[in-house]
């Protein structure tokens, strides 16, 4: 039973990773209403578009969920040349590929975060959880005065206690078997490449605030491998990505089962910032530019075209497939019947009745 969630009234100690890009409001209402803590993450999303996902996931539950967001400065300096020459090598891999899309420059690199805060403040969602920085204390009260439980997403120690010295409710520590980005904030992020079974036990003996595990949980027993471990709840992200409610392109659900772990790397030639993932085709074509590519979120934006055309080509080889270590666990069926298997293969690990 999780302490942060149960008073909420969710019931089991579940928490469906945010998953910008891949989730979906049918996927949180989903696992929501099945006694979980659905979780929308909204970072590329502008406000308009967080809000009426928002009021998707009401009209389909009644039960508390999450929205989530990367924090990041609302502006971003930005290298034309890098960008000019990034684009004519990212061009030239689509046209070798024989993909006829190429890169545009959008009106925005990504939606302003102090729109975005103010969105998910009117959206009120039971839990509001970060990455990629801290909220400062006031951004915390402000959320907590109504009635938004705060998490904030910890790779290391020190980041632990920096989101507990804001004043945050939970912190989520995401260790280096975690799917998608890294939301290393403090550190250079290969210094913050610490494994669960390590950040987890640190994290709970440094702060007094409940502890969710993150990174590589698949299944029932991974869950309470974590809660043996301290954790208050679960997030799993990758263990959700191949079921039908989830965005995730049918190419990148089809390599999941078959990804080998060694296969499976930090990649920064997708979006500039690093990310786990499988290192495919398109990672192994963009290595020897490694240093030339912008930053995030400017690659990032660069890119999605070319990621939306490659995944409707059904070129899997050419996409972001985001994933955490232990991908070729993932089991493919709807949210709500892996949540009710999830929670038996916990209950028998844990010698409960389920
Ligand atoms: C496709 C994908 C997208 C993700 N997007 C977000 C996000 O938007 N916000 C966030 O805080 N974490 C995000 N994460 C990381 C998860 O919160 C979590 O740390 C990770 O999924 C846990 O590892 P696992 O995938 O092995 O379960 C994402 C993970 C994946 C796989």
């Amino acid at each position: 039973m999780s302490a942060f969630l149960r008073p909420l009234g969710v019931e089991h100690p579940l928490v469906q990773a945010p998953m910008s890009g891949s989730n979906t409001p049918a996927l949180v209402a989903a696992v929501s209403g099945a006694g979980g803590l659905g979780s929308l993450g909204a970072g590329y999303l502008e406000p308009q578009a967080l809000l009426e996902q928002a009021a998707q996931i009401r009209a389909a539950i009644d039960r508390p969920f999450a929205l989530n967001l990367f924090v990041l400065p609302d502006d971003f300096e930005v290298d034309e040349a890098q960008v000019d020459a990034a684009r004519r090598r990212l061009d030239a891999l689509m046209e070798s590929e024989g993909l006829a899309v190429r890169t545009e420059r959008p009106a925005r690199w990504a939606p302003r975060f102090s729109d975005q805060l103010a969105a998910l403040r009117e959206a009120r969602p039971a839990v509001a959880s970060f990455a990629f920085g801290l909220l400062s204390t006031a951004q915390v009260r402000e959320l907590q005065a109504r009635n938004v439980r705060v998490v904030g997403t910890a790779t290391s120690v020190a980041e632990a206690r920096a989101w507990a010295e804001r004043g945050a409710d939970a912190i989520c520590v995401q260790g280096a078997e975690a799917g998608g980005h890294r939301g290393t904030f403090l550190h250079a992020p290969e210094e913050a490449l610490v494994g669960l079974f390590a950040l987890l036990p640190l994290t709970v003996a440094a702060v007094d605030i409940p502890v969710f595990a993150a990174g590589g949980i698949m299944d029932g027993r991974g869950m309470v491998a974590a809660e043996v471990l301290g954790a208050d709840a679960s997030q799993l992200g990758t263990a959700f990505l191949a079921c039908p409610e989830s965005a995730a392109a049918e190419a990148w659900k089809r390599d999941l089962p078959q990804a080998a772990d060694h296969r499976i790397g930090t990649i920064y030639s997708f979006s500039g910032r690093a990310a786990r993932g499988l290192r495919n085709r398109y990672v192994a074509a963009m290595q020897p530019f490694a240093g030339e590519l912008p930053p995030y979120p400017v690659l990032n934006a660069l890119t999605a075209p070319l990621r939306r055309a490659a995944a409707a080509a059904g070129r899997g080889d050419l996409i972001s497939e985001w994933c955490g270590q232990a991908a070729a666990l993932v089991r493919p069926m709807p949210a709500a019947e892996l949540v009710r298997m999830l929670m038996r293969e916990y209950a028998a690990a844990r010698c409960t009745p389920a």
